[in-house]
């Protein structure tokens, strides 16, 4: 994920800008810049690669104090230097980075910058070529950037330099996140206040459409229509432990927000040197050799099992059953001739799913795991290794290896099969729609206090793929809030469980399935006439009136991806507003080693 640095005042900048663009490093980026505000105009230096390959390339001894700098992880055009940032505006007045996406660049770009060249391919330009064509008309570069951004929809945090007025660092916050720091003899703009304790601990935060103007000695907030804000700073507190996970309060919470990046770094893991997805050709082998696949998995890996299932028997032509690892071993359904079992689990520890690679093995099975941790015991005693390059996964719930989970899942099998699905492309766009929901938190707190309050119970019900992820849903609120929670089949619930529905309970409805929308729909009809609070999750393109959020359009095949997102984001809400433990459950542990 891309980080932000500025720094204005006494210090020599390039040093300071580059120790903390090092400090952002932990939240992922492909490439890196600095702009330094000097008397001879603004230098940009930038490279694609880590920081110790943009260190080689700037001016150590520059005298500037005023300067911006970024980590870049790509989003809009490829990770190179040409669309790494800080980008500048045509005449180079003006020099800007920025965080997040912007929705409407293209039809910006229409609008007001036809006879604009662009040297870039990412929606950053925009903004600061927008930024200038703006400033043909009007003086001051405070009302032309307050102008601008009300022009531009979707999450940016943006710091920009003016050539013409050294003496300001300006800086914009909206659904991206962005501090500023007072320091003795400067202000300073961070990503996370890690970045800059180098030079203070006295941060301030910012809200949504704000602007700042930093200069030496002094910041000035306000909203985009310009009004004036005054807001107190706080000490930033930080021990070892924080450091890890940055300033997020809560590992779950910096987990849910590197999932974009973990979908990039697996597209990038396993794409072969012709860019193609594909597997080991030795796992492709065991695939293609077996006549039924047995995925065994607890707990979230098993929802995503459930997943898997599907993407193996459409994508692949292979069938495929499903196990409880903990049932398993002492009710082992008669086998086909040829099994291959496949093993999910994030820790590669849990003994539950030990167990029966231990029976499986003593049979002469094949087998393979799927973890994101090499080296783990059922990755060391299984046949082959599937990786999920998700980073170590601190908080007990897991979020980021579900995702990476269902992503290397539907590598795998698109890889057994000949499908003409374009699942790259596919899976970036599913990237930037967890991006966007991700943007979207403030909504899914505004759900939270909406229908989870006060109440003893919860349920989730969708169908087709929709289902697998009610049931991940209903865990995650289980296992971080404490409510009871219940996953269902949307068609199941009226079997029984609608006896439980009363004056309130919330219902969660997934309606991301073409197919089978018009049916959920009337599930909730059903559930609503007996007094349920419900919610509809749709997708757009199937949504309708009075749905509750509506989804970003990704294929139908990853819309578990996505869906999962804003139930994972309720679940914490709703732990958080319970003064749960996040990170720690009770009762619960990350790699569960007893049967
Ligand atoms: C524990 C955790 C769950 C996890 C399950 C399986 O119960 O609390 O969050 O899904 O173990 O873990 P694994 O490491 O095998 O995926």
């Amino acid at each position: 994920m891309c980080g932000i640095v500025g720094y204005i005042g006494e210090q020599q900048v390039t040093n300071v800008l580059l120790n903390g663009l090092q400090k952002l490093e932990y939240r992922g980026y492909d490439s890196a810049g600095i702009a330094l505000q000097t008397n001879k105009g603004v230098q940009v230096f930038k490279e694609k690669g880590r920081i110790a390959d943009l260190t080689k390339v700037v001016d150590q001894d520059s005298p500037a104090t005023t300067g911006i700098g970024h980590t870049r992880w790509a989003t809009h055009g490829v990770p190179d230097r040409k669309n790494s940032h800080p980008h500048q505006s045509q005449s180079g007045r003006f020099t800007l980075v920025h965080n997040g996406v912007i929705e409407n660049y293209l039809q910006l770009q229409r609008d007001y910058l036809q006879d604009v060249e662009m040297k870039s391919d990412t929606d950053t330009e925009v903004i600061v070529q927008l930024i200038e064509q703006l400033s043909l008309e009007e003086a001051s570069t405070e009302v032309t950037f307050r102008k601008a951004l009300t022009l531009v929809h979707g999450s940016y945090a943006i710091a920009m330099l003016d050539e013409r007025d050294p003496n300001t660092l300006y800086v914009a916050k909206n659904r991206s996140p962005l501090l500023v720091g007072i320091g003795s003899d400067c202000r300073v703009v961070a990503s996370d206040a890690m970045a800059m304790l180098q030079v203070t601990d006295q941060f301030i935060e910012l809200h949504d459409e704000e602007i700042v103007l930093l200069k030496k000695n002094s910041l000035e907030i306000c909203t985009l229509d310009g009004e004036r804000i005054e807001r107190a700073p706080y000490t930033a507190e930080l021990d070892q432990s924080d450091l890890e996970k940055g300033t997020y309060p809560h590992y779950m919470l910096k987990e849910m927000d590197e999932q974009p990046t973990v979908i990039r770094k697996i597209i990038d893991a396993y794409s072969n040197e012709n860019g193609e997805l594909t597997i080991d050709p030795q796992i492709l082998q065991a695939f293609r050799a077996a006549d039924r696949l047995y995925i065994i998995a607890a707990g979230t890996s098993y929802h995503a099992g459930l997943i898997g299932k599907q993407y193996f028997e459409k994508l692949a032509g292979i069938p495929v059953e499903v196990h409880i690892s903990s049932e398993f071993g002492y009710n082992m359904p008669l086998l086909s001739e040829k099994p291959l079992f496949l093993f999910i689990t994030q820790s590669g520890e849990t003994a539950d799913s030990r167990q029966v690679l231990v029976k499986v093995k003593a049979l002469g099975y094949p087998t393979i795991t799927l973890t994101n941790v090499q080296g783990s015991t059922l990755s060391r005693e299984s046949d082959h290794t599937l990786l999920l390059y998700a980073d170590p996964e601190i908080a007990v719930a897991s979020t980021k290896a579900y995702v990476a989970q269902v992503a290397v899942l539907a590598i795998s099998a698109y890889a057994c099969g000949q499908s003409s699905l374009d699942l790259k492309k596919e899976l970036s766009i599913a990237a930037n729609s967890i991006q966007t929901l991700l943007d979207s938190k403030e909504e899914m707190k505004k759900i939270v206090e909406e229908t989870l309050t006060a109440t003893h119970n919860a349920f989730f019900i969708g169908r087709n793929l929709d289902f697998y992820v009610s049931l991940e849903g209903a865990l995650k609120l289980k296992e971080i809030s404490y409510i009871q929670a219940e996953g269902f089949a949307g068609g199941e619930l009226k079997h029984g469980t609608i006896a439980l529905i009363e004056e309130g309970t919330p219902v969660f409805a997934l309606a991301t399935q073409s197919e089978v929308s018009p049916n959920i729909r009337g599930n909730v009809k059903e559930v609503t006439a007996r007094g349920a609070n419900a919610s509809i999750l749709s997708m757009e393109g199937l949504e309708e009136e009075g749905d509750r959020f509506v989804l970003p359009c990704v294929h139908e095949i990853l819309t578990p991806l996505v869906s999962v997102i804003p139930l994972q984001l309720i679940s914490y809400y709703a732990a958080l507003q319970r003064g749960c433990d996040v990170d720690k459950p009770r009762n619960l542990a990350k790699s569960v080693t007893v049967e």
